[in-house]
């Protein structure tokens, strides 16, 4: 405490991550890989939101080095494509000191046949230790987790329609940001929940919250037994936005239209399309949040978008970059312990 202010002295991020590491042998320490939401511990979850605060403080003081990972090697394969999950872990590797390798997969071996196993078998005997993987295969990253997890860590950042736990706690992160803890706080999911990891794993994390979950889709787009998800399921968007506290848009991934999920694009937007109109209907504090890219205009109107009081949508970017930073240095944290 500064004997001259009643305040206490600010604590220094290093000295806040040695804290943080004095916590960590209790409880992230036996987690080797992340690979969904539904494994993870509500201690795990405190650890992570502590340490994404700090590392939120230390991606927005961009003066003060930080050479956590600076031992580590870090690989990114993204066989699907991204901006934000990609250039947030790239980031947030860089931020801590970490040395990361993009693999560019359209000029890789991948294009000569190289399987998902012999490419990570690959980068591990080049001395990467953690692997994050996007592939449009369900079940690609533990796969690889149970092929190779002793040589190498793995984290899910996209696999298929089944999971993206990296979205989801950094969901978790900016919703708590605004308004504390998630119990019985209303969240509604609307979109395309059939083909949305992003869904899955928020309604996986959000069910250990005891937080009250509605999706709405169009029947074709809720998954079969949508009901055996831990939400209430509706048809239309009016009952599940009715007195919500939060409204996470999905992205309509138009060439559903093609499938024929969808009878046209300006159905669907009369009867799912966020506006203001239809926000009303939600509490007065309501926030909108869209895990992105967003086709502006089709599942939410581009004013919501851009209504910083309304939207969470770059807070939830920049956010992912400190949850990133947090999810990467508590992996490794075993590994770097004597480098703080
Ligand atoms: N939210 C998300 O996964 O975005 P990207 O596809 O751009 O990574």
């Amino acid at each position: 405490m500064n004997k001259e202010s009643k305040t206490p002295a600010k604590v220094q991020p290093i000295e806040q991550f040695r804290q943080i590491s004095d916590m960590k042998s209790s409880v992230w320490n036996n987690r080797r890989h992340l690979l969904d939401t539904d494994d993870i511990t509500m201690a795990e979850l405190d650890v992570l939101v502590k340490t994404a605060r700090l590392c939120k403080e230390i991606m927005l003081d961009p003066v003060r080095p930080c050479n956590l990972l600076s031992s580590q090697n870090i690989a990114l394969l993204f066989y699907e494509n991204s901006t934000r999950t990609t250039t947030s872990f790239e980031l947030a590797a860089k931020r801590l000191g970490a040395s990361v390798q993009k693999l560019d997969i359209q000029s890789s071996s991948v294009a000569k046949g190289e399987t998902i196993i012999d490419t990570a078998r690959t980068v591990v005997s080049m001395g990467v230790k953690l692997i994050v993987q996007r592939h449009s295969v369900s079940g690609s990253a533990a796969l690889v987790a149970s092929t190779l997890g002793d040589q190498v860590q793995v984290v899910n950042a996209g696999d298929g329609w089944n999971a993206h736990p990296s979205q989801a706690l950094l969901d978790y992160f900016t919703m708590t940001e605004v308004a504390g803890p998630l119990e019985n706080k209303k969240v509604a999911i609307i979109g395309d929940i059939a083909h949305s990891r992003v869904a899955r794993s928020n309604i996986r994390l959000l069910n250990k919250l005891g937080t009250d979950i509605h999706i709405a889709a169009p029947p074709t787009l809720l998954p079969a037994h949508a009901d055996s998800l831990g939400a209430t399921v509706h048809e239309t968007i009016e009952p599940a936005i009715t007195n919500a506290d939060f409204i996470m848009v999905l992205r309509l991934q138009l060439e559903r239209q093609k499938q024929g999920l969808i009878p046209s694009l300006s159905e669907y937007q009369r009867v799912y399309r966020l506006d203001r109109a239809r926000l009303t209907m939600a509490k007065t504090n309501v926030k909108v949040m869209h895990p992105g890219p967003v086709n502006r205009d089709v599942e939410i109107t581009h004013d919501l978008v851009d209504d910083t009081n309304i939207s969470l949508v770059s807070t939830q970017v920049t956010n992912g970059v400190a949850v990133r930073m947090a999810i990467l240095y508590l992996l490794l944290q075993q590994e770097v312990s004597t480098h703080v």
